[in-house]
């Protein structure tokens, strides 16, 4: 028992003395702590715009999408988007959407995050991008976590194709 939990006393020590740096307690001891505390952050690297990496290693082409079942997962967008032509909500219409470039939606008051994404929505890309919105665009403001079923996302990918022309 005491073997196991020694360590994490010991890191919550470090972390302690760590914070304690720094005000008017006088001059930091060492500059050693700085390149520990980088390593802290996980900087996750925003996939380029034609990637079509997924975090979960699935590709779009290894499912057969249904546009009937996509409608239901679509109830989950709906909230904040229709795919009537012209129609923007809190989201822009998804009319068009496959083969569209991000950003491009007329009358729709993007973040510059979206518009200059420098995206074409393909299908791989959407199936890439609902997989974790945030991830593909960081600072959307699509306030949609994603959907982990890739299944989901090739049937939602269904029906918009079948809701362009
Ligand atoms: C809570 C509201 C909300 C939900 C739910 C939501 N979205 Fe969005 N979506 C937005 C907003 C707002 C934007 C514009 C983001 C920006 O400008 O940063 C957007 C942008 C997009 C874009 C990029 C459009 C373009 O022209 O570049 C796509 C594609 C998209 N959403 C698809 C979906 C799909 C599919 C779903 C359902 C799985 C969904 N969204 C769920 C609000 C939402």
């Amino acid at each position: 028992m005491h073997r196991i939990l020694a360590p994490l006393a010991a890191a919550g020590l470090i972390v302690t003395a760590g914070c304690s740096g720094g005000g008017d307690e006088g001059p930091p001891s060492s500059d050693g702590d700085s390149e520990e505390t980088a390593t802290v952050e996980e900087a996750e690297e925003t996939p380029a715009a034609d990637s079509t990496d997924t975090m979960d290693g699935t590709v779009f082409a290894e499912f057969t999408g249904d546009a009937a079942a996509g409608e239901t997962v679509f109830s989950q967008c709906r909230a904040c988007h229709v795919v009537d032509p012209g129609v923007n909500r809190t989201g822009p219409t998804l009319h068009n959407i496959v083969g569209a470039e991000a950003g491009q939606i007329d009358g729709f008051n993007y973040t510059d995050a979206n518009a200059n994404s420098g995206i074409v929505w393909t299908p791989e890309k959407l199936f890439q991008y609902l997989e974790r919105p945030q991830r593909i665009i960081p600072g959307t403001r699509m306030a949609f976590a994603g959907l982990s079923d890739p299944q989901d996302r090739a049937d939602l990918i269904a029906y918009l194709e079948a809701n362009s022309e």
